[in-house]
């Protein structure tokens, strides 16, 4: 039998395969449902210090080649979060998603998800449609540079940066992040679209991310780059509907990978799919376990 187990930073994994941060798991129960249906981690939605209702509707688009969203980041924040996730039964398979507008808030909300016994926090510095916060602060390699350094000696967290790719260079912003256990490649993509006939943005925030099958060729692209550049474990995020797609991010680097807007598109089952479907590719072709394919056209 073949080996899907795979590595995150000081984090062994049983399979490589996450849901991603904002899609079902608002709630407790819809994070323990995606583990249940096989996800190794389910990274909450990102949680800031104080509650925040997001945008009026619509706040989600559904286009040719995937979804356009611009929740605006809504969230229960932290202290409702604690009071719902402070028994959460298997903390170690959750990743704390977190955002913030500085250093200080992002240390701040990092000690209360460390006091509460979580052990993987996944830093949001991607979003790319809330003023002040995720993408913008994620282009600043100084300000990234800053947080990752003060989180990485004032806590005992694993820390993903989860990096933006509506950046010229994304491999800039790794460097910043360099710290970091792991990078989480990618975001959506800054995008907007139009009801031509209303003629009005699909979005009430008119500009949002564009995420799902799209966007998968610009994550991957992404990984590359990165992996080229670090040996950094990567989490590959971005388009992935099916086994052979999280193949491709493997291929080229990940370590990992997660699914968001795929969930929409396959419901749970998806995680148990994807899991055998790795499984089966890695013995039809040869190979004893994933880490033989783990950057493998990065190597050669
Ligand atoms: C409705 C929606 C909400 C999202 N909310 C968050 C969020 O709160 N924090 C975050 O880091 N990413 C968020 N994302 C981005 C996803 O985690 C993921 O990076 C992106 O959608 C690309 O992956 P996908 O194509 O598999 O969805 C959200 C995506 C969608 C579609």
């Amino acid at each position: 039998m073949v080996s899907i187990s795979t590595s995150v930073g000081d984090i062994r994994l049983s399979n490589p395969v996450m849901l991603a941060s904002g899609i079902l798991d608002e709630t407790s129960g819809s994070m323990k449902r995606a583990l249940e249906s096989g996800a190794a981690i389910a990274v909450t939605k990102s949680i800031g210090s104080s509650e925040r209702k997001g945008y009026p509707t619509p706040v989600v688009s559904v286009i040719a080649t995937g979804m356009l969203n611009a929740v605006g980041l809504a969230n229960p924040g932290i202290d409702s979060f604690s009071e719902e996730f402070s028994n959460f039964p298997v903390k170690e398979k959750v990743a704390v998603s977190i955002f913030g507008k500085d250093t200080e808030e992002f240390l701040y909300l990092a000690r209360r998800v460390e006091g509460l016994g979580f052990k993987i926090l996944e830093l949001n510095l991607s979003c790319p449609h809330v003023a002040g916060v995720g993408s913008e602060i994620g282009q600043d390699p100084d300000l990234v540079e800053d947080i990752i350094r003060e989180l990485k000696s004032r806590t005992n967290l694993q820390i993903w940066a989860k990096l933006t790719p509506s950046i010229t260079n994304i491999v800039t912003i790794a460097k910043a992040a360099e710290k970091a256990d792991a990078y989480v490649l990618i975001n959506t993509v800054k995008a907007t679209g139009v009801d031509i006939y209303a003629r009005q943005f699909l979005l009430s925030n008119k500009i949002g991310g564009y995420s799902g099958p799209g966007i998968k060729p610009i994550a991957l692209r992404a990984v590359y780059d990165v992996r080229k550049e670090s040996e950094k474990d990567i989490i590959g995020v971005g388009g992935i509907n099916d086994w052979n797609d999280a193949v491709e991010f493997f291929l080229l680097g990940a370590s990992a990978v997660q699914v968001g807007t795929g969930l929409y598109y396959r419901d749970y089952g998806i995680y148990d799919n994807i899991n055998a479907g790795i499984a089966r590719y890695l013995e039809d072709e040869g190979f004893s376990s994933l880490d033989d394919i783990i950057g493998l056209m990065v190597k050669s």
